[in-house]
């Protein structure tokens, strides 16, 4: 008993001394006690040749060196990969994967693309015009008087007297009417500018998609029933629009355009403020004067023209109500509209 005392002692000053120095000499170091030719199980093996009385002693002595080769075992390993983390080029290759970052679509975007697809399907092509543009596009073409406050400067952002910031996409109507005779059906999505007070409201950039289409025989009535289309398109198939009276100076008649509010279905909410319908855009019929400003000759032709607002729209789509929110790119912000 004696001398299997001293064997045992030995045993467990060879376990802490074993030399181990990489991931190999560690699995070799447990193989070499717990193997199944291994020295500790050769003892275990033996446990039966001892008295019956002795054997429970024996053998939670056994089961402590056992448990001494596996705590040593799995401190080394620690260390070991402690050391590889630190000496690899590309850091510590057993930490879990990181998720890569995936961008997504701008909620300005993806309205501007909602809007776009629906009136594409219905067979308006897209037109495009510069930001930077002339009065004459800007206001002159588009029946503005010359003294009209819509010029002033507290408005308009100009480079010089003639030259400026567009105000509106409405211009784009000029430059395509100048271009191309009728049948003419476009929308003309894209950035305007104004020199407004910031505020939860109002920015000084925003988008708007212009409408314009120009042929024999149009009238109200087409209009009416494209915005309507596009209405039930656009917010939902019980969505219905209301024309109110207003005045654009390059339609005549004018009208504003209101949505029933589709967060509560015109019963009056926080979104409506209690009336229960929204505005969201200007529309008319094309002014004769502004068909003469691009010769085309208002007794043969009539049209329609329309401009709607797409942070109004996507703010009512999402129910933000900052509209600076759009252009701080606070990933917080951008992150709660996924691809669709
Ligand atoms: N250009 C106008 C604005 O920025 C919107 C607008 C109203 C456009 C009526 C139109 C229209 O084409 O017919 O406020």
């Amino acid at each position: 008993m004696e001398l299997l005392a001293a064997h045992l002692q030995e045993l467990a000053e060879q376990i802490e001394a074993y030399p181990v120095s990489s991931r190999s000499e560690l699995e070799q170091f447990k193989a070499y006690f717990l193997g199944r030719k291994g020295v500790l199980s050769a003892y275990f093996d033996r446990l039966p040749e001892l008295p019956r009385e002795e054997r429970a002693r024996w053998g939670r002595q056994l089961n402590a060196l056992k448990e001494a080769v596996l705590a040593r075992y799995e401190r080394l390993r620690a260390e070991i990969e402690a050391r590889e983390a630190q000496q690899s080029p590309i850091g510590d290759l057993s930490l879990p994967g990181r998720r890569p970052f995936v961008g997504g679509v701008h909620p300005l975007t993806q309205t501007l693309r909602t809007i776009v697809r629906i009136f594409t399907r219905m067979g308006f092509a897209v037109a495009e015009g510069p930001e930077i543009e002339t009065d004459w596009y800007n206001f002159t073409a588009l029946n503005f008087p010359p003294e009209h406050p819509a010029r002033d400067m507290q408005d308009t952002l100009f480079v010089d007297s003639e030259v400026l910031l567009r105000t509106h996409t409405s211009p784009v109507q000029v430059r395509v009417m100048e271009r191309k005779p009728p049948p003419i059906r476009i929308i003309a999505p894209g950035r305007v500018y104004r020199n407004e007070t910031i505020s939860a409201r109002s920015y000084c950039l925003f988008h708007q998609v212009e409408g314009l289409y120009v042929d024999e025989g149009v009238t109200m009535a087409d209009l009416v029933q494209t915005l309507q289309v596009f209405a039930r398109h656009m917010f939902g198939p019980s969505a219905r629009i209301r024309l109110r009276t207003s005045f654009f100076p390059f339609t005549e008649p004018s009208a504003e355009v209101d949505v029933s509010c589709f967060l509560c279905g015109g019963t009056g909410c926080r979104v409506c403020k209690g009336s229960g319908w929204v505005e969201i855009l200007g529309c008319g019929m094309v002014d004769p004067n502004v068909f003469e400003a691009v010769g085309i000759d208002p007794e043969r032709y009539t049209g329609y023209a329309f401009g709607l607002g797409v942070e109004r729209i996507a703010m009512l789509r999402y129910q933000i109500d900052d509209i600076r929110l759009f252009y701080e790119n606070d990933l917080r912000f951008l992150r709660q509209f996924p691809i669709s």
